[in-house]
């Protein structure tokens, strides 16, 4: 049986021999897969790659990522500890919002990423990958609220959170984020 990392590599040759996203990927320096842990019980899934993660081919290493860097330390955590992907692996030009038929394209592909890592906990960031996995809900009625789901025969809890790029300069967002996401390790304890 291949390694996990093996197989999350297979997944990266398929999308590019795929031509997933060929407008994207003519404008992307890198396809940005994800970075972490693939034993991880946590996984959480972002937007888009932006610009400096375009340039160094690896997930929130910008600003949104530093502040995602300050809510794992303040659950006591590091990036040793999760996974981190984004629902399209392809930065959007002048990072404009990711397109349905994007988001549609690689959906296959992040569930297959999912598969492989198996997590208890999937923490989706902003809406763009919360409407996958939880249709029709919105994100200020249900931030922070464990909901089971299943994709395929994989159970599963999604915590919905805040995208750390927009509570950058909203403190009280900010806070937000930071309380929901603290109670993240006893969730994950009640669930075992
Ligand atoms: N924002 C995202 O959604 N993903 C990244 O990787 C960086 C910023």
């Amino acid at each position: 049986m291949a390694t996990k990392q093996t197989q999350l590599e297979h997944i990266a040759t398929d999308i590019l021999e795929s031509n997933i996203c060929q407008s994207l990927a003519e404008t992307a320096h890198n396809l940005v897969m994800g970075a972490g842990n693939v034993d991880a019980d946590i996984v959480f899934i972002g937007e888009a790659p932006g610009k400096n993660e375009d340039e160094q081919g690896l997930p929130f290493v910008g600003a949104a990522g530093r502040f995602l860097d300050e809510m794992l330390a303040s659950a006591t955590m590091s990036r040793e500890d999760v996974y981190i992907t984004n629902i399209v692996k392809y930065r959007p030009p002048n990072n404009r919002d990711p397109l349905p038929e994007e988001k549609a394209a690689f959906w296959p592909y992040l569930l297959k990423q999912l598969q492989i890592i198996d997590p208890k906990v999937i923490i989706t960031l902003g809406r763009h990958s919360m409407e996958y996995f939880l249709p029709g809900m919105k994100i200020s009625d249900i931030h922070g609220e464990p909901k089971r789901v299943q994709f395929g025969d994989h159970k599963v809890v999604i915590i919905p959170l805040f995208h750390p790029a927009a509570a950058l300069y909203n403190g009280s967002l900010r806070q937000t984020l930071i309380d929901d996401f603290i109670r993240v390790p006893k969730i994950i304890e009640q669930l075992s």
